[in-house]
């Protein structure tokens, strides 16, 4: 018989054993199974992985994936993006059940639906285009495809924006405040072209006059950062590089040297010259690997900060589910919901 929570006998098990056992499972199922890693998860459960990537890497190689079986080392909204992409007859689960995003819990479908209402009442509901970020829920992915918007990664969100404005809307992004900051300041917005949406105090005038409105919602992870963390950086690294991703604070964007994805971290970290400093902004298990994959020069972290999301994945997580595949912890997303979010899935995957 399976259940949904991990037996406990797979805490206490030796690590060279669940490697050797896990890889087992790799070899007897072959081209079947396709394990993708998110370059945020702990190294002993990426070392498993067929595909590291960003998340938006991740979305594609899901949605390019010929696998029956596709186990998602990350957060929720990455394996049911994944799902909803899938094949029919492929299957997506997703090790750490419990591992959700609390920054896509800050957008719930409800306050959505009620902002566009606030919307509709001032009379610029059709002004603009919903952009969601990733990181929200199939429902909110759903809202956005049916009001013909579009999914972005922090990877493409430059890209969404630009979609918008060949269609002479307006972006109204969900629900990261920073990455909807940090994009419309890097497109050449004013701050003050800028709104913030709070979804428990929704206020429609401020969508009257502003080029962007967006959501009052943040990634704990990354406001962690600060100006102070920069400015103690440089003092101790004369002449060091400073990159973050773009879910910080645009304060601490605008005092680094540039701002991207985790993919373009991790390009930043390689290209840097051999003996130079480079000081990285995001998740530490992430930058931790860096380091050691680049011992030519100084990777070093701008703060340690961890998503404790992301580290929910162990080997015995990944193990368990590989014992028990079919049985346990699959991702499915509802029928009407996932048609929705797929629309606005692909429009991501063509921008
Ligand atoms: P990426 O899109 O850069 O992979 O980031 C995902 C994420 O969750 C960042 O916090
Ligand atoms: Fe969510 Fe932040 Fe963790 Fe990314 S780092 S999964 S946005 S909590």
């Amino acid at each position: 018989m399976t259940t949904d929570v991990i037996p406990n006998e797979y805490r206490g098990l030796d690590a060279g054993q669940m490697r050797g056992r896990i890889r087992e499972h790799k070899e007897r199922l072959g081209a079947k199974l396709c394990i993708l890693g998110h370059y945020y998860q702990r190294d002993e459960v990426i070392d498993f992985s067929d595909f590291q990537g960003d998340s938006f890497k991740l979305a594609e190689y899901g949605a390019s994936a010929k696998a029956e079986h596709i186990v998602f080392c990350g957060v929720r909204f990455m394996a049911e993006a994944s799902a909803i992409l899938a094949a029919s007859g492929q299957r997506v689960y997703l090790p750490a059940f419990d591992a959700g995003c609390p920054l896509a819990d800050m957008a719930e479908i409800d306050q959505a639906r009620a902002a566009w209402d606030a919307l509709s009442r001032v009379g610029v509901a059709d002004d603009f285009l919903p952009v969601v970020y990733m990181n929200s829920s199939a429902a909110i992915k759903a809202f956005c495809g049916d009001r013909g918007g579009t999914v972005c990664t922090s990877s493409s969100a430059g890209r969404a924006f630009d979609w918008v404005a060949a269609q002479k809307k307006r972006v109204f992004f969900m629900p990261d405040r920073n990455l909807g900051i940090n994009t419309a300041l890097a497109k050449g917005f004013n701050a003050n072209e800028i709104a913030v949406w709070d979804p428990f105090s929704p206020n429609p005038g401020v969508a009257k006059e502003a080029r962007a409105v967006v959501w009052k919602g943040h990634c704990h992870v990354h406001t962690f950062f600060t100006t102070a963390q920069v400015e103690r950086m440089r003092a101790k690294y004369p002449g060091c590089m400073v990159v973050v991703h773009p879910e910080s604070d645009p304060e601490v964007v605008a005092a680094s040297d540039a701002s991207g994805s985790t993919s373009f971290l991790k390009k930043y970290a390689e290209d840097a010259p051999a003996g130079s400093t480079v000081v990285i902004g995001t998740e530490i298990n992430f930058v931790q690997r860096l380091a050691r994959q680049n011992p030519d020069k100084k990777i070093v972290p701008l703060a340690r900060s961890l998503c404790p999301n992301m580290f929910k994945t162990s080997m015995a997580d990944l193990l368990w589910v590989l014992d028990e595949l079919g049985g346990v912890n699959e991702i499915r997303v509802a029928g009407d919901v996932a048609s929705g979010a797929k629309t606005a899935l692909d429009r991501m995957l063509g921008l």
